[in-house]
């Protein structure tokens, strides 16, 4: 059953990335944002990406205009009244997320779905509350959304087997292929990618190797279209973070151990690609590596001719 309208809630780059995939696919798509950024802005934001790719060739002009004009902006949750599936995408903290899906169901029509993108959280628990679970499930976006092939399908025990289907053919409808996975916190991706790329940070605060040759050693050597520590800055270093914390209260394993350097950098706001800075500093022309992670390498090999290795671990 071909799906036609869609609501996205909370727009960053994960959001933002599932409103344009859907536009291009030719549903009618909300985008709603739950932070106080002006809607124009972010009609601005996905504009000027549209328009980047037919800048790059990738789409023509009339696309990227048909695409556009498939997008409605709003600040106000109950736009996603009109919805079949409702996806939210809002920051990965448990009880945000949860009001926003509380919220959300109770402006939905009754048979709509409702999804979240959660990289990390148990989704049973987030929906705990709802009045219909039986609707409910997880869909886990990759970033870039708009090139991404994967989503991972999660339900819970409650959610109705026809709420699976009907969610993996909106999957396949919008280009995407649907796989579908335990409703367990990471899911399948991100339970493999986080201890990895927490590790290749450590690597780098051990001087394992700089950091343009570990992800240079990463795509050689395994094949891999981008380095660990350019995809934590393309991820988002406070989505790793996030996904970090979540899995390590989950499961309680020390391969959630986070690099002392990664919550400094998120406390300095150095985010990764989406601030123009992280790992990596991409201002310039080429990206190098920031001088905010130069200095902290060198305090950090000070610390660890004085003090036992433990030290550099940020706090759990
Ligand atoms: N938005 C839209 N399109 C984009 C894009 C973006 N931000 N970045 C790249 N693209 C498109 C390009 O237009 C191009 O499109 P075509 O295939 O139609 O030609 C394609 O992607 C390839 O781009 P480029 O040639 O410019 O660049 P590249 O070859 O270096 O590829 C990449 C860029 C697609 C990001 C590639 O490096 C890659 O696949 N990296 C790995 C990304 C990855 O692992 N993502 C998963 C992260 S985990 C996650 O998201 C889950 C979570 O919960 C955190």
């Amino acid at each position: 059953m071909t799906i036609r309208k869609v609501a996205v809630i909370g727009c960053g780059t994960m959001g933002r990335g599932i409103v344009e995939a859907c536009a291009l696919a030719g549903v009618d798509v909300t985008a709603i944002k739950v932070t106080p950024t002006k809607s124009g802005e972010l009609s601005q934001v996905i504009g000027d990406a549209l328009g980047r790719r037919v800048n790059r060739g990738k789409l023509t002009s009339t696309q990227a205009e048909q695409a556009f004009a498939r997008i409605a902006f709003s600040d106000d949750i109950r736009r996603v009244s009109d919805a079949e599936i409702v996806i939210e995408s809002v920051v990965e903290v448990f009880d945000v997320k949860r009001d926003v899906l509380l919220s959300a169901e109770k402006h939905m029509h009754v048979g709509a779905l409702l999804a979240t993108n959660t990289s990390s959280l148990k989704i049973e628990t987030l929906a705990a509350d709802l009045v219909r679970p039986s609707h409910f499930l997880g869909l886990h976006f990759f970033n870039p959304v708009p090139v991404m092939e994967l989503i991972e399908v999660a339900g819970t025990p409650a959610t109705d087997s026809r709420a699976l289907e009907r969610a993996s053919g909106f999957c396949r409808q919008i280009g995407k292929t649907p796989v579908a996975v335990a409703a367990s916190p990471g899911y399948a991706v991100n339970r493999l990618l986080t201890p990895y790329l927490l590790h290749a940070i450590d690597s780098l605060e051990r001087g394992v190797a700089d950091a343009h040759a570990l992800d240079n050693a990463m795509k050689l050597g395994c094949g891999h279209p981008m380095g660990p520590l350019a995809l934590a800055d393309l991820i988002g270093l406070d989505v790793l973070k996030a996904m970090a914390i979540a899995l390590a209260r989950e499961f309680g394993e020390d391969r959630y151990n986070r690099p002392r350097i990664l919550d400094e950098l998120v406390a300095t706001n150095d985010l990764g690609r989406k601030t123009g800075c992280g790992i990596y500093d991409y201002r310039g022309a080429e990206p190098v590596v920031s001088s905010f992670v130069l200095k902290a390498l060198a305090r950090v090999a000070l610390d660890r001719e004085t003090h036992h290795p433990q030290s550099l671990r940020a706090a759990p």
